[in-house]
């Protein structure tokens, strides 16, 4: 018989499993797996346009044209991760407090990666998820709004070796010493997380404070009280000093003696060494 994979360390999603396990919570109303496709945000959102309910999962053993944020690609090999996008319509979010919506896909993957891959897990203002002493990113979150539909979309490398990361900069759950790289598992937390995250967004009309969403996601988040730079696309470096996160959001700034500024975006390069702490 013919394997239906070549490579054993890395077995296919069933989109029949995470259905079956996903429908009874509620929010998760139709789950799709390709074997491959360009990007699962871009086809989302063609069907975001075409007037799609909220509450479809997409994902694909393998990208060909993955998009990061501030105009970068996400590359994976096939299977060796999570490439997958989510189909939002936030119409009891307030426009203006959108922004936590990527920011709690973020805090449900650290809380995923916590809870079931046993490791410390941080965030990195927005929502890079980064793992181990050296910090080295794990997972991103893309959103993208496409009318009132917004689309948001992980990238997590989970069994990736060192030899197959895109940086130096990079790392996977399997070399983060995870105690699970089943990808079945860390798929239904994530979207468990994530309705449930959404779920009590929506009832609390958007106010991240009301629901828990800004404590849980500042349990996290590394990026508050660190001095920073920011890089924005076309835009002059800036450098400050975090002091928190707004009803938006946004990421507050000290730039000066009394000056702040807001960031709604932007790449985050934190300047001091983390303590090594487990803070959770
Ligand atoms: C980042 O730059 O940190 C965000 C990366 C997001 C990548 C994911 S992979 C699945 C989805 N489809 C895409 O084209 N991008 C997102």
């Amino acid at each position: 018989m013919t394997a239906p994979y070549a490579d054993l360390s890395r077995p296919p999603l069933s989109a029949a499993a995470l259905s079956a396990a996903l429908a009874p919570d509620g929010f998760w109303r139709r789950v799709d797996v390709v074997p491959s496709t360009g990007s699962t945000n871009a086809d989302l959102a063609v069907r975001a346009l075409g007037g799609e309910p909220e509450g479809a999962l997409l994902l694909a053993e393998h990208q060909t044209g993955g998009r990061g944020r501030l105009d970068r690609r996400w590359v994976s090999p096939p299977r060796a991760g999570l490439t997958l996008s989510m189909l939002l319509r936030p119409a009891a979010v307030p426009t203006e407090r959108r922004g936590w919506l990527p920011l709690l896909v973020g805090l449900a993957l650290a809380e995923t990666v916590t809870r079931i891959g046993k490791i410390p897990a941080y965030l990195k203002w927005p929502n890079d998820l980064l793992l181990g002493a050296e910090r080295g990113k794990a997972a991103g979150v893309l959103a993208q709004v496409v009318g009132d539909a917004v689309v948001v979309g992980v990238g997590m490398n989970v069994t990736t070796r060192a030899d197959e990361l895109p940086t130096g900069e990079a790392t996977s759950l399997v070399i983060a010493g995870s105690s699970c790289t089943d990808r079945g598992p860390l798929v239904r937390a994530l979207a468990r997380g994530v309705a449930g995250w959404y779920g009590a967004l929506r009832e609390a009309a958007g106010d991240a404070r009301s629901c828990g969403l800004w404590a849980a996601y500042l349990r996290y988040c590394e990026t508050i009280g660190q001095q920073l730079t920011v890089t924005r696309p076309g835009q002059d470096p800036l450098a400050g000093r975090a002091i928190g996160v707004d009803d938006g959001g946004r990421l507050l700034l000290r730039v000066g003696a009394g000056q702040h500024t807001m960031l709604a975006s932007g790449d985050i390069t934190h300047l001091r060494p983390v303590e090594r702490t487990q803070r959770r």
